[in-house]
């Protein structure tokens, strides 16, 4: 036995407050008019309307840290997908968000506490606050370790006490076409790690380590010997994507420049696809951009909307506690949005914040699973660009916001005001938490789940995917255990997770039925039949309709599989199936699934290699017999059980009788007189078939050919792109759970 303990993870949250703390924010001193300093930014009449936010990204080389932290080659791979995500995020945040456009080119201001150790104090001269001694050791502006080059500074002078002041450093170019400027590297810091403790409580050689996230670093510094030998270890893992902060204001507070760092290390793992570092990039932008503990008391009240910006002011109040103690973020659009979102009539007090030291930059990860701002990041498929964090901008008074990039948020969507709560997560009243222990689905169904909770889920518990294998999209998982499904489970790029206890008969008539199985989460093909209604498809069954919040049956199968309600198809529009079958199957050229059990005198039990050495020889056997081509025959296999199970369909260019008429000449024939197979030392003979359980179907197809017109055959699973991509991703910092408890051997 052998348990792993997660102890204090460092939790797995995003850096943005602490970096942004470190920051001093700039503005341009605009009360102090002097002749050389060009006013970029202040607006010219007639162009006061709103425009797509151009946003400037600038990749600074960095030449410190970089010879110590990878090979050239990664390092060249690191930076091209930064800026390849950097390209996408900026081109996407430009059609949702529009700003006063800024005239001129971009100039940044200086901080004048960086270039001068002294200012003249008398308030009657006109060099009153301007420099009067030189800082000898001033290095040039930099932003959050960006080094900003002179061409985009403000230039400064030096002020004599009396008489014109000398120009130390004139007004660089600036930067046209600009209203926010990136800077952008991709190194390596401190910051870029995150520190792992675990405890081993029996110290015995482990079997198996279920490692949550597919790292190569973390699994190998497990295995680790010293892992074995101390009851307790804290590892330390590139787990941080990216951070960014905000380093330069205009006069109305909007972000003008800021820095977005990319963690080297991280950037180059395979475990991390170009989606999850988009994910990580735009997350990290709209922090940047506004969305920040630090710049939510300096939003702007905008009533009669951002070209009369003479109308606007600083907002009163931006956050506020609510009764229970729960940080709210209470501005209009932001308690209409989410208001809107919990199906709560009006608008709420506000929308809650996660609670992260003295400030708060994300939403409240009980309410907004699945936002792109909330404090953890489980990965791009999981992440969507919500309307409320949408409204939060248009809030901020700085930027006009275009909803229709909006994507939906499905958790708790029409829960209500209850919805989400500490006190009410456990009470069984909403179906997007758990309380059991067991399996079932994430509420995206995309994956299994296991009812587990989080730091930042505060006792809250919901399904989150299983650790490894249980993505019903992944067809890869379908392959591994490819000869046991007796659940009849797909896994597709368009299968999701269901809750059922389906198990297809494949034991013999005279032996005791299994006891009745509760519903786990399972993978079966699913396709959109109009928006919220869907079908349904086990391995070797037609489509059959599954109407959401009923339980149906699948023929050919025990058991229950049961629909979920408000999840699935809700933004299908009626364009494409879900599915795209590879072949075009006609009501002749079904699917059928063969299963013959064996009785015989292997002496031993067979290995796998033997098993599908037998299969093989079975299936030549019934070919034989058949009389026909081994064309129709796919994907032979034998249980340890001595089950031989093999899919029937008849590919084009295969010659013969339909499927369905020698299914049943096969099932006949058998029934006369059963095969005899010798191979190795044994013989083998088949028992019984699957007639009553296929008949069934049989007759179903025969009634209702309209349903099986699109039968995609679970054969041509094989045939299709296995998708093996590892996606144990982590972004800006990636969640990473560990499998707690006992291994299976
Ligand atoms: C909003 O964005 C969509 C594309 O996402 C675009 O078609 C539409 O024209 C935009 N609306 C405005 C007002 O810019
Ligand atoms: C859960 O708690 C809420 C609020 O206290 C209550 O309205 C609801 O009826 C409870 N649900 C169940 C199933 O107990
Ligand atoms: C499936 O689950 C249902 C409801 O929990 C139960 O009644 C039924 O007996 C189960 N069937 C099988 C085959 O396990
Ligand atoms: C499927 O059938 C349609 C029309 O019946 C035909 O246009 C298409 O080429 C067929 N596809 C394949 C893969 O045979």
């Amino acid at each position: 036995m052998w348990w792993l303990l997660l102890l204090g993870v460092a939790t797995s949250r995003c850096l943005h407050d602490e970096t942004q703390k470190s920051v001093r924010l700039l503005k341009p001193q605009v009360s102090q008019p002097v002749p050389h300093f060009r006013s970029s930014i202040v607006p010219s009449p007639g162009s006061l309307d709103p425009q797509p936010l151009r946003i400037h990204t600038y990749y600074t080389r960095d030449s410190v840290s970089s010879k110590t932290w990878a090979r050239d080659g990664d390092k060249n791979r690191g930076v091209s997908r930064a800026l390849a995500a950097l390209r996408e995020t900026t081109g996407r945040i430009q059609g949702i968000l529009a700003v006063i456009p800024v005239q001129g080119p971009l100039l940044l201001s200086r901080d004048s506490t960086q270039y001068c150790r002294a200012v003249w104090g008398d308030p009657d001269t006109p060099n009153y606050h301007r420099c009067s001694l030189l800082n000898p050791g001033y290095q040039g502006e930099s932003c959050l370790g960006a080094k900003m080059p002179d061409a985009h500074l403000h230039g400064y002078s030096l002020w004599p006490e009396h008489g014109l002041p000398q120009l130390i450093q004139p007004d660089g170019p600036g930067v046209q076409n600009t209203d926010f400027l990136l800077y952008v590297l991709v190194t390596h810091t401190p910051k870029c790690h995150k520190e792992l403790c675990l405890k081993s409580l029996e110290s015995s050689e482990p079997s198996s380590l279920s490692l949550g996230t597919t790292s190569a670093e973390l699994y190998r510094a497990l295995a680790s010997s010293t892992l074995r030998k101390t009851p307790s270890i804290c590892i330390s893992w590139p787990a941080v994507i990216a951070y960014a902060a905000c380093c330069q204001l205009d006069p109305e507070d909007r972000p003008l420049a800021g820095t977005i760092v990319y963690c080297a290390q991280h950037l180059t793992s395979p475990s991390l696809s170009h989606s999850d570092i988009v994910m990580a990039t735009l997350h990290e932008l709209l922090h940047a951009l506004g969305f920040s503990g630090q710049l939510f008391k300096r939003w702007r009240d905008c009533p009669s909307g951002l070209s009369a910006r003479e109308h606007c002011s600083t907002r009163k109040q931006v956050t506020r506690r609510d009764k229970w103690g729960q940080l709210l973020l209470t501005t209009p659009s932001v308690s209409h949005s989410l208001a809107k979102h919990l199906g709560v009539p009006g608008a709420l007090m506000g929308a809650p914040l996660e609670e992260e030291g003295s400030l708060s930059s994300h939403w409240e990860s009980r309410l907004f699973q699945g936002s792109i701002m909330t404090a953890a990041f489980d990965g791009a498929q999981y992440t969507h660009l919500d309307p409320v964090t949408l409204a939060a901008f248009e809030d901020s008074g700085w930027y006009q916001v275009n909803y229709s990039a909006a994507e939906e948020l499905l958790w708790g969507q029409g829960s209500g005001l209850e919805f989400g709560l500490v006190s009410t997560c456990r009470n069984g009243s909403s179906d997007f938490f758990c309380s059991s222990s067991g399996l079932g689905c994430h509420y995206l169904h995309l994956d299994k789940g296991s009812c587990s909770s989080d730091p930042l889920l505060e006792g809250c518990r919901m399904y989150k995917p299983l650790a490894n294998g249980g993505e019903c999209w992944k067809e890869g998982n379908g392959l591994l255990n490819r000869a046991e499904n007796p659940h009849g489970e797909i896994y597709h790029l368009h299968s999701r997770c269901f809750l059922a206890n389906l198990t297809s008969q494949v034991l013999s008539k005279d032996k005791v039925s299994q006891p009745s199985r509760a519903p786990t989460g399972r993978c079966y093909l699913h396709q959109c039949t109009h928006k919220g209604t869907y079908e349904v498809q086990a391995e070797g069954s037609p489509w059959i309709p599954c109407p959401p919040g009923k339980a149906i049956q699948i023929p050919g199968y025990y058991g229950l599989l049961y629909c979920p309600q408000g999840r699935l198809c809700l933004s299908y529009k009626g364009t494409s199936a879900a599915t795209s079958p590879l072949m075009n199957f006609s009501t002749q050229d079904l699917l059928f699934q063969l299963s013959l059990g064996l009785t015989g005198t292997p002496g031993h039990s067979l290995g796998k290699e033997q098993r599908e050495e037998l299969a093989e020889v079975v299936l030549q056997a019934l070919v034989t017999r058949g009389g026909t081509g081994r064309c129709y025959f796919h994907s032979p296999s034998i249980t340890a059980g001595l089950v031989f199970t093999v899919s029937m369909w008849k590919p084009p260019g295969c010659e013969g009788p339909s499927t369905a008429t020698l299914y049943r000449t096969l099932t006949l024939i058998l029934q006369e007189k059963p095969l005899q197979i010798h191979h190795g030392e044994g013989i083998f003979t088949t028992e019984y078939s699957l007639t009553t359980e296929y008949s069934k179907l049989l007759t179903l197809l025969d009634h209702n050919p309209s349903m099986i017109d699109q039968l995609l055959s679970a054969g041509s699973c094989l045939l299709l792109l296995i998708l093996v991509g590892a996606l144990g991703t982590l972004a800006y910092q990636k969640r990473a759970t560990l499998q707690v408890g006992p291994s299976t051997t």
